[in-house]
């Protein structure tokens, strides 16, 4: 007779649900452990698979590194996946263009600023020592004329300043791997170079409104004019050790071609451009498309530095008496005369002041 603890056969009830539920255990475990072992089997059989393949075709595969078949496979371009949306390079394992620009910006871009400055350099030391200081052949009488603008002196030096410390801080983050670290170490040079490019970053755009306005305000001096080619063919006459000198307007050819057109506008032009692609990143521009304003920037600001020496050079103590004029706002006569007869002839002489000294001698009895 069975009731609800026995069945049929008297057997308790309770004791073959244990049974079922130790079973179901039982299989649950051994399930767990060996369905994963399967992969080991996906493998096994590929592997044999891939080798009975190579031998078959007896290819070289099996005597390369499969990693750098991987690595290979990864340098062409091979895509992985990820949830993230552009504008920026995604679902791409390794970007392969950054390599090629590490190479670039570390090897020819670098070489080519090394080599750019020294010619600039060395170019320099060599006008100061052979030609030496030119010299006014007539010594300044204390008459004066109006050279630049208070306006114009201001945008001057603001653009000035600006350049000579992005041009220091933008050389030291280009030459700083090289030149720095081991001068500096590695804590040093990292503690530098992060107030460096934070000081390059933010005063760069600063620094365009002073290149943009001083193209417009000195546009129409740096029109060609026909007196330019002469100017040019005899360097101006700075070269002669005589005292020759060529006929010039308010700024001369060499200021007009080298600082104006191929300094501020043409170098000027691709270092803004460039830095405005790197420094604002919000038009949706690629990470090729950067690694190309990278470069563009360095070189050409490298170029624009070099030439700016040689402009730093002559207006600060090559030429004498040139300073004074985008100091002060004026210049001697004499000087005017010298460098820039035509713009004298024209407006300088209308300006004209008499100094005290100049005062003096005319009051002077004969
Ligand atoms: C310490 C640095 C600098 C010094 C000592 C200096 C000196 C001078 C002087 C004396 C003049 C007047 C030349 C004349 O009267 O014919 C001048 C003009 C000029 N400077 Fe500079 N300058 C410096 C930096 C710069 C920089 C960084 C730029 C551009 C980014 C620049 C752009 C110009 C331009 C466009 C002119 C107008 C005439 C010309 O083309 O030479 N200067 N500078």
């Amino acid at each position: 007779m069975s009731n609800q603890f026995s069945d049929k056969a008297g057997k308790p009830k309770w004791s073959r649900r244990r049974r079922a539920m130790i079973w179901s255990i039982a299989i649950m475990l051994i399930g767990a452990m060996v369905l994963p072992l399967t992969g080991y089997v996906y493998v096994a059989v590929d592997s044999a698979f891939a080798a009975q393949q190579g031998a078959a075709e007896g290819s070289k595969a099996d005597q390369t590194n499969p990693r750098a078949n991987y690595w290979r496979a990864v340098r062409e371009g091979f895509q992985g996946y990820t949830a993230a949306s552009g504008p920026y390079t995604t679902n791409v394992l390794i970007q392969n263009g950054g390599q090629n620009w590490r190479q670039l910006r570390d090897g020819p871009v670098e070489g080519f600023g090394t080599w750019v400055l020294a010619i600039a350099v060395g170019g320099i030391l060599l006008l100061a020592i052979v030609r030496g200081q030119i010299k006014l052949q007539h010594s300044p009488s204390g008459r004066t004329v109006e050279r630049w603008s208070m306006g114009e002196r201001v945008l001057h030096w603001y653009t000035a300043v600006l350049f000579i410390v992005l041009g220091i801080t933008g050389l030291s983050l280009l030459f700083g791997r090289a030149v720095l670290i081991p001068a500096m170490g590695y804590a040093g040079f990292g503690a530098y170079a992060n107030v460096a490019i934070a000081l390059h970053n933010y005063l760069g755009p600063f620094f365009i409104i002073g290149v943009v306005l001083e193209i417009v305000i000195w546009i129409r001096d740096a029109l060609p004019e026909p007196t330019d080619w002469e100017w040019l063919r005899r360097a101006g006459g700075y070269l002669s050790k005589k005292g020759e000198h060529a006929h010039a307007g308010r700024i001369n050819a060499g200021e007009k071609y080298l600082t104006f057109w191929l300094g501020l506008v043409l170098l000027g032009g691709a270092v803004s451009i460039s830095g405005i692609v790197l420094d604002f990143p919000l038009f949706g521009q690629t990470r090729e498309t950067m690694q190309t304003a990278n470069l563009i920037h360095g070189v050409a600001a490298a170029a624009w530095v070099a030439l700016m020496l040689g402009h730093i050079y002559l207006g600060a103590w090559g030429v004498q008496g040139t300073l004074e004029g985008m100091v002060g706002g004026r210049t001697s006569s004499e000087w005017a005369k010298e460098h820039h007869d035509l713009w004298y002839d024209q407006v300088g002489r209308k300006t004209e002041q008499m100094g005290e000294k100049a005062r003096r001698d005319a009051t002077r009895p004969a």
